[in-house]
């Protein structure tokens, strides 16, 4: 499924429409270039979820975790990672009763069974393409619900 989006409002708006359809273990993976709109998208999503902190890029610690939204939200943020990932028991959160949102998750070595891959690309300054692909069921039939709610 492909998005055309011309502001970072539009894209926030999307990624809050698909937060109010995820549900216990939905898993994102965001892929696009520095400045390609992931946190933006991010911040959209926690807002979707009723989550009103701030969020920021997990940049030192990887993993922020936020409890107070719909369900509980983790934002995932892998650029820092150098090489060697397999040790971090990220399969706890992706198989727990929140909501991952993984933010450079190329560099992921181990995939979960059911993801939603999210990739950015950037059109011109404003402008963003957003493509959905997913993996497994429960992917399968969030992005249908997604496509249902959009038309
Ligand atoms: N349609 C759009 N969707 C998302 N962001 C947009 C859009 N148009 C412009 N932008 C701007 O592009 C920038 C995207 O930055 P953001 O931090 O979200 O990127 P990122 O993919 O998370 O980068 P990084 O890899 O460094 O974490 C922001 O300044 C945002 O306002
Ligand atoms: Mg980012």
């Amino acid at each position: 499924m492909e998005y055309q989006l011309t502001s970072p409002e539009e894209t926030q708006v999307l990624a809050a429409k698909l937060a109010q359809l995820v549900t216990p273990g939905t898993v994102l993976f965001l892929i696009g270039d520095l400045g390609a709109g992931k946190t933006t998208f991010t911040k959209g999503f926690a807002l979707g979820l009723g989550i009103k902190q701030m969020i920021k890029s997990p940049s030192y610690t990887i993993i922020r975790e936020y409890e107070t939204g719909r369900l509980p939200f983790y934002h995932l943020d892998l650029y820092r990672l150098a090489g060697n990932n397999d040790d971090l028991g990220l399969e706890e959160y992706f198989e727990g009763e929140g909501v991952s949102v993984v933010e450079w998750a190329n560099l992921l070595e181990e995939l979960p069974r059911d993801y939603v891959t999210i990739t950015f690309t950037k059109t011109s300054l404003e402008g963003r393409i957003l493509n959905l692909k997913a993996t497994g069921p429960n992917s399968t039939a969030l992005l249908k619900k997604l496509a249902k709610e959009e038309s």
